[in-house]
């Protein structure tokens, strides 16, 4: 097979393809990526993910190339290309998609099937069918529900496998070819489910906005329970039992971030106002609004917690990466936190266990510290952005008052004991807890 785009989901699918048997050719433009991939060394951190490319590559089942005459051969083709947020525009930014599959249409040859991933505006895949069909080969949606940080696990052992295809008996056979792409999984008992290609492309971007909705609902929340006197960590708790609804993501604090859900749900929503239907994702503009707020709000409580005197004081920012066991920084909000409180005039050390070198390149007008504890000396206030266990777990509130000057912690992901901190003598503040 030949996985086309090796970014976070095409290095990941390729390596564990390899890793279940499969012969495999990844396939992107950039030269160093593919390089780096070919050495098995990951452009970007994600557990297990060198082991398995190192395995692959050992066994030779697994190759990397710029070529896209190297998919020729290959019998089942993924694609899976980026599709970013169109500058200054909601919808997605189709580029890379289309110029891939038309790279790839002369190197296809009769009853190929090429198996469609990246994330895409409904309608797409219809619009590709037609031409991969003019060449012989059948076109599937295959979307990926992949997290970040559980990137290898998901793929393996992912909790639904969805394909559409179009009606006949060659989406018919694609569909056979890809079950038994996934044969490993499928025999485990996924649920496989069959679909038009309409209906895949959506299923997508409805999970990605589902889980911004109950991220956004218990933040909405934690605004009341802020103005109430309440605790909204404990809401979530008792909410969370009630099976329906379920614990989790409803973990509240400064919001959701990375390079998928900010942008499909807006891209969601511009293409269903383009399909005559943008009242009926309304509430997804509110979503965002909320989301975006956190941000706000969690910059005011250190100005506040400060005193209103930010201009030359010390805070130590943990956290740089959207979210633990990632060094994805895209539309982080705990760096969008750290620039604002820079842009306010504050001396910001910010610390994060994966992310400091994407940080630094992309804001190097902060200031940073590898070391937790560095980051933390002096401190006039401290805010955690990211929960990485280095600051849940394994930081003591006794251990960082003896670094900082000012014993002030904005808890910026809720995910601290804050009666051990105030135990500890520091002034804690939670985003609507207690
Ligand atoms: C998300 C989805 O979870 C995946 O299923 C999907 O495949 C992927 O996007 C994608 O479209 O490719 P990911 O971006 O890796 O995965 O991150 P999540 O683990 O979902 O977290 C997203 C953001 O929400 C993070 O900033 C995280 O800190 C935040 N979050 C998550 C919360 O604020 N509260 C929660 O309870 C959970």
């Amino acid at each position: 097979m030949s996985v086309i785009g090796c970014g976070y989901l095409g290095a990941v699918h390729a390596a564990a393809m390899a890793s279940i048997g499969h012969d495999v050719i990844g396939i992107d433009v950039d030269e160093r990526k593919a390089a780096a991939l070919a050495d098995g060394i990951a452009p970007f951190f994600e557990p297990r993910l060198e082991e398995l490319l190192r395995e692959g590559i050992a066994a030779g089942r697994l190759r990397f190339s710029t070529r896209m005459a190297d998919a020729e051969g290959a019998t089942v083709h993924f694609l899976a290309v980026g599709t970013p947020q169109q500058p200054g525009a909601h919808a997605a930014d189709l580029r890379f998609v289309d110029a891939a599959v038309e790279a790839l249409l002369p190197h296809l040859r009769a009853d190929d099937v090429l198996a469609g991933k990246s994330t895409v505006p409904v309608g797409t895949a219809a619009r590709l069918a037609d031409r991969v069909a003019a060449a012989g080969a059948t076109l599937v949606w295959n979307p990926e529900f992949l997290r970040e940080g559980w990137a290898v696990h998901d793929t393996l052992t992912p909790d639904r496998i969805v394909v559409g295809a179009t009606e006949g008996d060659a989406g018919a056979r694609a569909v056979d070819v890809l079950r038994d792409v996934y044969r490993p999984a499928v025999d485990a008992g996924t649920p496989f489910l069959v679909t038009d290609l309409a209906t895949a492309e959506l299923v997508k971007g409805a999970a990605n906005a589902f889980l911004a909705t109950k991220i956004s609902f218990i933040n909405a929340m934690a605004e009341i329970a802020e103005a109430a006197g309440a605790d909204v960590r404990l809401l979530a708790d008792a909410i969370g039992h009630d099976t329906r609804i379920g614990r989790r993501y409803l973990g509240s604090g400064i919001g959701f971030g990375g390079g998928c859900l900010p942008k499909d749900i807006r891209a969601f929503a511009a293409r269903a106002e383009e399909l005559g239907r943008g009242e009926a994702v309304g509430f997804l503009h509110e979503v965002d609004a909320i989301n975006l707020r956190r941000r706000d709000r969690a910059v005011q409580l250190v100005v506040d917690a400060l005193g209103g005197r930010v201009f030359g004081r010390r805070v130590a920012v943990l956290g740089a990466a959207f979210k633990p066991f990632s060094d994805d920084i895209r539309d982080s909000p705990a760096l969008d936190v750290a620039v604002r409180l820079r842009g306010l005039g504050a001396d910001v050390v910010v610390t994060d266990p994966a992310a400091i070198d994407n940080a630094s390149a992309a804001h190097p007008q902060l200031g940073y510290a590898r070391d937790r504890d560095d980051a933390l000396r002096d401190a006039d206030a401290v805010v955690i952005v990211t929960e990485w266990d280095e600051y849940r777990r394994h930081l003591s509130p006794e251990h960082a008052g003896a670094l900082v000057r000012g014993r002030v912690v904005i808890d910026g992901r809720n995910c601290l004991d804050a009666g051990a901190w105030r135990a500890a003598g520091w002034t804690y503040h939670g985003m609507g807890t207690r």
